[in-house]
């Protein structure tokens, strides 16, 4: 059985539909795991999908993914700016990660600009909602055939 994508998210993600919908717009978490699942079903991949408000718990799931998943799609979410935590635990996950951010971040907020966790990731999707993580999910199947792992 081939190991699942891994897909976290960060805090107040669980708010998505109700939390500014302006800049986050209208999808549900629920509405984003079943895209995102939908996508990875038509091209043969098995997601892990969770979302946590805890920096830790993020930390442990993605311990977990390093035995696992076969690669991270993360949401850091506010701990995008602010977590070495986060990206520490990246690095040592040695997985192929693809950072995804609903919103453009390099249009927003100066503080919102710089990612610590972009330096363990692989790739960033921001600004195009929730087709971030269909796209996310057909880089990781693109880059998993192309490896042949
Ligand atoms: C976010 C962008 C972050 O700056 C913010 O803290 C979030 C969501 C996004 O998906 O656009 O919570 O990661």
């Amino acid at each position: 059985m081939a190991k699942p994508v891994y897909v976290l998210n960060g805090p107040n993600l669980n708010l998505l539909g109700k939390r500014q919908p302006e800049v986050y717009g209208t999808a549900t978490l629920a509405d984003v795991e079943q895209i995102t699942r939908a996508r990875a079903k038509d091209l043969g991949l098995e997601i892990e999908f969770r979302q946590s408000n805890h920096e830790g718990v993020l930390v442990d799931w993605i311990q977990e993914a390093r035995e696992k998943a076969s690669a991270l799609i993360i949401n850091a979410a506010g701990y995008t700016h602010t977590s070495v935590a986060l990206l520490d635990s990246l690095q040592a996950a040695e997985l192929l990660v693809i950072e995804v951010h609903l919103s453009n971040i390099f249009r927003r907020d100066a503080f919102r600009q710089h990612s610590y966790i972009s330096l363990g990731a692989n790739g960033v999707i921001c600004g195009l909602g929730a087709k971030g993580y269909e796209l996310a999910i057909e880089a990781i199947a693109d880059l998993v055939r192309k490896s042949g792992t």
